[in-house]
Order: structure tokens, then sequence, then C-alpha cells
């Protein structure tokens, strides 16, 4: 089964990836945690490309062509294979990031998009999509606290940011069944009980 985590900034989403995988791994299933950009050693190549502060005359064309670049190698070297092991993939950000941060945030027309993110993905979608959803203010102040991972995409400015999240929400109104929504302004333990709800109960009905 394939799940991915996806938010806008500030929503949390790669603290509680570990203890998520953990509590799948207690019910009895394998699992990998993995992420993007990045994921394979090619695609932390491509990361760093992408988050690096210094590369302020990148395109916008070169930045969603290196998304689909990692992700190309992410989904053929390591997520189909684990698939097809029968392992539960946990990711953190997808295609739907594309969507949110390329496509909405950045306005680039989204059937082209879509083109784009199925040459690279071979139409590979995930079984279920968490998003952290948290309002736009909370989320930056969390993010702006936090220093250390502060990259070259948190500095673009907060209509941005709205976008993206608005983004979001337009995805879960368009496909519900795939996504389930978790109020992620909540403390972190109540964040991460939910999460584990959705997910262990999702596992189960797969497996019966
Ligand atoms: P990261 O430091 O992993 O941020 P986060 O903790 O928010 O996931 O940086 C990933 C950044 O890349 C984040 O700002 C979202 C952005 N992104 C895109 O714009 N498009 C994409 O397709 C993906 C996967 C990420």
């Amino acid at each position: 089964m394939f799940i991915t985590l996806e938010g806008p900034e500030g929503s949390g989403k790669t603290s509680h990836l570990d203890r998520l995988a953990e509590a799948i791994h207690q019910a009895g299933y394998e699992v990998i945690v993995t992420r993007e950009p990045g994921g394979t050693r090619i695609g932390n190549e491509i990361r760093n490309t992408l988050l690096s502060l210094k590369n302020t005359e990148m395109h916008p064309a070169t930045e969603i062509l290196l998304f689909q670049a990692s992700r190309a190698q992410h989904v053929h070297e390591l997520i189909l294979p684990a698939l097809a092991e029968g392992k539960v993939v946990l990711c953190d950000r997808f295609a739907d990031s594309t969507i949110a941060y390329q496509g909405y945030g950045h306005q680039t027309d989204l059937e082209e998009l879509t083109r784009i993110i199925r040459f690279a993905t071979g139409g590979l979608d995930p079984d279920l999509t968490l998003l952290l959803d948290v309002d736009i203010e909370t989320g930056l102040a969390r993010r702006s606290s936090d220093k250390g991972s502060w990259n070259r995409l948190d500095a673009k400015e907060i209509a941005f940011h709205k976008r993206v999240r608005q983004g979001y929400l337009k995805m879960v109104a368009a496909q519900p069944a795939r996504w389930e929504v978790v109020d992620a302004s909540r403390s972190l333990e109540e964040v991460q009980q939910a999460l584990q709800r959705v997910v262990l109960a999702r596992l189960a009905q797969k497996s019966r």
C-alpha cells in the first residue's frame, strides 16, 4: 500500500513520519519511509539543487522538471519494487505537492503539469494521501521558529502559500476517497493519534 503525506509549510509532516511508521510496523506490516524530493542517491542530488538558497535564478520550468526527475528515479528505483514485495511505502510528499506548489502556487497550467507528472510516475497514484492541514499563519510561524530547515521555497510570499493550501483543499474535494484530512493545528500527540487511527484502519480494511 502506497501512503503519502502532504501539507503546506509548518504542518509538521516530517516530525510524524517515524512514529507513524513504527505504529504500522507494530501492527505487523513491513514499512519503508521515504521522501520527495529525494529518496534515492540521484534524487538527493537533485534535492540539493532544488532547495539550495543560491539557485535564485532557477526558472519555474527547470524546477518542475527537476521535481519530476527526482520522482521518476524514486518511483522506479524504490517505490515500485517495495510495493511489489508487499511493503507499505510511507512517503513525505509526492505528486500532489507538484500540483499544489507548481500548479496552484506558481499558477502553471494544471493539465500540462498532470501530463509531465504522469510521464515521471508511469501513472502510479497513492492508495491513501494524508493532508496535514493548517492555516498559513500558524504554519509559517512554526516554520520560521525552526531556522535550520529554512529553504529557498519557504521564502516565497504569503499569497503563494495560501494558493498552495487552497490547491490541496481542491484536490481533496475532487478525489475524496483517496484523501484524509487531519487537522494539524492540534498538539503533536493528537495529530499523531489521528494519523495512526486513519492509517491502521485503512490497512486493516485492505488486508481483509
Ligand atoms: P522540505 O524541506 O522537505 O519541506 P517540507 O518539510 O515542507 O516537506 O522541502 C521540500 C520543499 O519542496 C517544500 O517547500 C515543498 C516543495 N515541493 C514542491 O514544490 N514540489 C514538489 O513536487 C515537491 C515534492 C516538493
